[in-house]
């Protein structure tokens, strides 16, 4: 088997391994995750790997991004699988902080991000949400300082969060969204979807061909009320507890009421069963 990646655990040990790469000039791309590894995560390491020369993947189930009703001790962890396939994916190094080492005794400090992440979407049905990503994904960005760090579109409004916040943090990064991967059926790729039952995983394409048919409509100049409202009866229609089904400008996340006030993204949460999804498509 192929030499699996360099794993640390501490900030200490981290910095240390990335002494070589800096001396020797080398990019570093930064790919946070929160393991239990998909195809979804290993298009970010292949887009890292095909921007820098250095890989850095962490994984760290953060616990302040989760509400106390969420899923954190469920959440799961796969973390000798996730070894397995960043090792074939080649990355350099794996941050693997414990929550010690991450929020030592008297940590005291968080980033409440404003703008894209008050935009009534996920920050509405999860508030505490992108306080922990802002200020878990700033210390990744500190711990690791990366010249890349690569986030999917599949979580769209995180994407446009941590943009936001890096410009506006003067953090030396940049920051890259890359497409969402899809099941053949069109169901985006995520972690959660291993919650699925048989019945609620041959639901849940639903959303993406909903999606994709409203985005057509309105491309085509039909009215956006109209078509997100008939979208979000058809939903709920398939057996989904509707979130939010909204046309938001894709930069900033405000509300649009046509298609002039675009560029466009259709964005949607709902749940089936006990599982929460979420996707989205530019228009
Ligand atoms: O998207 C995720 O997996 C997480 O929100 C992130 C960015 C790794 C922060 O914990």
């Amino acid at each position: 088997m192929a030499n699996g990646p360099t794993v640390r655990r501490t900030v200490s040990a981290l910095r240390r391994s990335l002494v070589p790469f800096r001396k020797a000039g080398e990019r570093i791309a930064l790919v946070p995750t929160m393991g239990a590894l998909h195809r979804g995560h290993l298009a970010l390491v292949r887009e890292a790997r095909r921007r820098a020369r250095r890989v850095v993947v962490s994984i760290f189930v953060n616990p302040s991004q989760f509400a106390p009703h969420e899923d954190f001790g469920s959440y799961p962890r796969e973390y000798k699988k996730d070894i397995t396939a960043l090792t074939a994916a080649k990355v350099d190094l794996v941050w693997a902080p414990s929550a010690e080492a991450m929020y030592p005794h008297g940590f005291a400090t968080r980033i409440e991000p404003q703008g894209a992440a008050k935009a009534g979407l996920e920050d509405k049905f999860r508030p505490h949400f992108f306080g922990g990503v802002a200020t878990v994904v700033t210390k990744l960005f500190t711990q690791t300082a990366p010249y890349f760090a690569l986030f999917g579109e599949k979580d769209y409004q995180q994407l446009r969060v941590v943009t936001q916040m890096a410009k506006d943090l003067d953090l030396p990064v940049k920051i890259v969204g890359v497409p969402t991967v899809r099941e053949p059926d069109g169901l985006a790729l995520s972690s959660r979807n291993a919650y699925l039952s048989v019945q609620e995983r041959a639901t849940a394409p639903t959303l993406y061909r909903v999606l994709i048919a409203g985005a057509a409509r309105v491309k085509r100049g039909e009215p956006l009320e109209m078509v997100l409202e008939e979208a979000r009866a058809e939903i709920a229609h398939a057996g989904f507890g509707l979130d939010y089904l909204e046309a938001r400008h894709a930069l900033t996340l405000a509300p649009v009421a046509s298609r002039k006030d675009g560029p466009i993204r259709l964005l949607v949460a709902a749940k089936i069963g006990k599982t929460r999804l979420i996707d989205n498509v530019g228009v």
